[in-house]
């Protein structure tokens, strides 16, 4: 049996550069390796309120944009988390054995709390679903940025405290974080991880941004006071645009663009990141031209999974001595 790789990302914002770069690429350059599974996890995005028209539209565009990056159907399972009704059971499965307390020290149950008048139950549980997703196709390999560092390790702790409860039912997936692309820091800030939930419209440049905005955004972007590029001493800014002109075209490198105005240092990033997403954007032309085809794909993926689900299913309600029939 070929190790199962799983990821997810959420159909709410708009899928940036820094989702490409740091995470799509490396799916699409080992899915041959594994069987992989590449989810979109719209029950993970209704923690917070979403629009229901709009959270539909965001399914099919965030699946459309897997396969335009580069993730190849016929490869990968590319799949929705609320098709496969095992997500959600496995979840409460699990919950009834992950201590409160876990829960409450989340970083970003914590964060996401701050900024909520009532925090839903969901956005505690976040992480038990997440733990769900990996463990209800036995994934060993979890490719997701550092940001999600913390949940995976609690995904291991519950299938740990699972396991030793009621016997062996879990694959433990793997600690260490494969190495996983570029990590990309907002233009508008590059303390901060570009994120799709920036409201700032300098913040991320989107995958299915029109060049002349890209153009415009990178344009704008913070660098320092300086005049040109210093490349023994690269604000964290210039340092951000390099690395996404780096990982968007080989031939960018630090001496290459060392000594350069900013203004063309800018263009010249721009260049290579509009050149980067010209066949994304045109890939994305095609599979939504067809109306029917992403749903295809999705149907495709979520059959193919269906059964290694339902196993895990069976296997954890007989373990906890729930009925099975
Ligand atoms: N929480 C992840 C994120 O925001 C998305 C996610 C949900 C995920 N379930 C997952 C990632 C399972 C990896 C595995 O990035």
């Amino acid at each position: 049996m070929r190790a199962r790789v799983f990821s997810g990302v959420q159909p709410s914002g708009q899928l940036h550069i820094g989702n490409y770069l740091g995470a799509l690429k490396s799916w699409a350059e080992i899915q041959a390796d594994y069987e992989s599974i590449f989810c979109i996890v719209d029950s993970h995005a209704i923690t917070v309120y979403q629009d229901p028209a709009e959270l539909q539209a965001k399914i099919r565009e965030t699946a459309a944009l897997f396969i335009a990056a580069g993730i190849d159907p016929a490869q990968s399972s590319i799949m929705v988390q609320s098709s496969v009704s095992g997500h959600a059971e496995l979840a409460w499965m699990l919950t009834c054995v992950t201590p409160l307390g876990w829960l409450q020290r989340m970083t970003q149950f914590k964060a996401k709390a701050e900024k909520q008048e009532t925090i839903g139950d969901g956005l505690l549980q976040y992480p038990v679903l997440m733990a769900a997703d990996i463990l209800l196709y036995q994934a060993a390999i979890v490719p997701v940025g550092e940001d999600q560092a913390q949940h995976l390790e609690l995904a291991r702790d519950i299938a740990q405290r699972f396991n030793s409860l009621y016997g062996e039912t879990f694959v433990m997936p793997a600690t260490h974080l494969p190495t996983v692309g570029a990590r990309v820091m907002g233009l508008d800030d590059p303390t901060q991880k570009m994120s799709k939930s920036a409201t700032g419209t300098g913040h991320a440049i989107a995958l299915l941004d029109d060049p002349k905005v890209i153009q415009k955004k990178i344009m704008r972007a913070t660098t320092d006071s300086l005049p040109a590029v210093d490349a023994e001493n690269m604000g964290a800014g210039v340092a951000n645009l390099l690395a996404i002109g780096q990982a968007c075209d080989a031939s960018i490198t630090r001496e290459s663009v060392a000594g350069m105005r900013y203004g063309d240092f800018k263009k010249r990033i721009a260049e290579a990141v509009v050149a980067r997403l010209q066949p994304i954007q045109q890939r994305y032309r095609e599979v939504t031209a067809d109306s029917s085809y992403v749903d295809s794909v999705l149907a495709a993926g979520r059959d193919h999974i269906l059964p290694f689900a339902e196993d895990t299913i069976r296997k954890t309600k007989a373990a906890m001595g729930l009925y099975v029939w």
